[in-house]
């Protein structure tokens, strides 16, 4: 047997990563995703039980939730449950992000010159 290795968690290291156009496809009842603090969760399982109604989460289907999730004060017991419905982490594209130095001083996205003037 050679299953010693073959656990079920997805860890960080290993995670698989989905862009935010990917995840907006996944926004119907039928096929729920939701991202939360930069995490994914396919919650369409859990729609039907959560204690404050389909409605809402539907409402981000496919989207951010982040902030409606943090504004409500969810509980202990409901942070823990979102690990049940994690499947991975939302990729960050170099296009969504914003340049941090806009004169180029640093040479972002890409590494700088080599500095050598020979
Ligand atoms: C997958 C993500 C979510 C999980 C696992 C979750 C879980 C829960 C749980 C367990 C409760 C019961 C109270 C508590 O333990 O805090 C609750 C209540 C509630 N949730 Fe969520 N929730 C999620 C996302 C959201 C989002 C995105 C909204 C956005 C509007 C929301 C709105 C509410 C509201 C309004 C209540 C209060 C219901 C009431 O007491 O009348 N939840 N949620």
């Amino acid at each position: 047997m050679e299953d010693e290795n073959n656990t079920d968690s997805v860890s960080e290291s290993n995670a698989k990563y989905y862009t935010l156009e990917e995840i907006k496809q996944h926004n119907m009842s039928k096929d729920t995703w939701l991202i939360i603090h930069d995490k994914v969760y396919d919650i369409t399982s859990f729609l039907e039980e959560h204690p404050g109604g389909e409605e809402v989460l539907l409402e981000q289907a496919g989207a951010d939730a982040t902030e409606s999730f943090e504004d409500v004060g969810h509980s202990t017991d409901a942070r823990e449950m979102l690990q049940q419905y994690y499947i991975g982490e939302l990729h960050m594209l170099v296009d969504d992000m914003v340049d941090p130095c806009p004169g180029g001083c640093c040479g972002w996205p890409h590494s700088p010159p080599n500095g050598r003037d020979d």
